[in-house]
């Protein structure tokens, strides 16, 4: 794996799940012996259909897979969330950004299984994906938001139509 980011070390690992704190991070699969790890990656060699059934959990829309292997293959930045529990790993989370790479950037397919939100971890995942794009001088940083995820996005500090400008967009007929 490219960039490794691991949250907790196994020995603040606790057995009761636990909300999110900034980067430390414990989650625990009830029941399990063995305690899982979240890591974040920003390898962008991704089993795709481990992605594409990722993206069925939340109920998208399925994309051509060779279509979505050069959206990976284009983005500036790809970080990606896997829970790791003994010699397995799962993926869990999936965001990506375009970019000019100097002044801007827009996130895409930010992503959290169901069986893993509302643990602070579309936060956490957020926070990797901005801090890198940060760490590259990316200043000026879009997205696009579904109706219901605008107030996650507001938390994390985005503002809709910021000076009133807004977002516009063209279809083909
Ligand atoms: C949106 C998504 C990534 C959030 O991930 P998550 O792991 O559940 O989010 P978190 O647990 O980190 O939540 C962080 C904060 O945002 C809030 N939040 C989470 N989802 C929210 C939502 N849909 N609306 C409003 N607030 C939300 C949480 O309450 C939490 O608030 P807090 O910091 O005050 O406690 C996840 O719900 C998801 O994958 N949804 C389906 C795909 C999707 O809609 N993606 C966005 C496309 S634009």
């Amino acid at each position: 794996m490219g960039f490794w980011k691991s949250l907790f070390s196994p020995t603040e690992a606790s057995s009761v799940p636990t909300q999110a704190v900034s980067d430390d991070y414990a989650i625990n699969t009830t029941g399990s012996e063995q305690t899982a790890r979240i890591v974040f990656s920003t390898d962008r060699n991704i089993d795709l259909y481990e992605l594409e059934e990722l993206c069925d959990s939340v109920g998208w829309s399925r994309r051509p897979l060779r279509k979505v292997k050069k959206a990976i293959q284009h983005s500036f930045l790809v970080v990606t969330m896997w829970e790791l529990q003994g010699a397995r790993k799962r993926l869990i989370g999936f965001s990506r950004a375009t970019s000019d790479h100097a002044f801007n950037a827009t996130i895409w397919d930010v992503v959290v299984h169901p069986s893993y939100q509302s643990r602070g971890l579309g936060k956490a995942l957020m926070h990797q994906l901005i801090k890198k794009l940060r760490s590259e001088d990316i200043s000026n940083v879009t997205l696009f938001a579904d109706p219901q995820v605008v107030n996650f996005y507001k938390n994390l500090g985005f503002m809709p139509d910021p000076e009133g400008i807004k977002g516009m967009f063209w279809y083909p007929e």
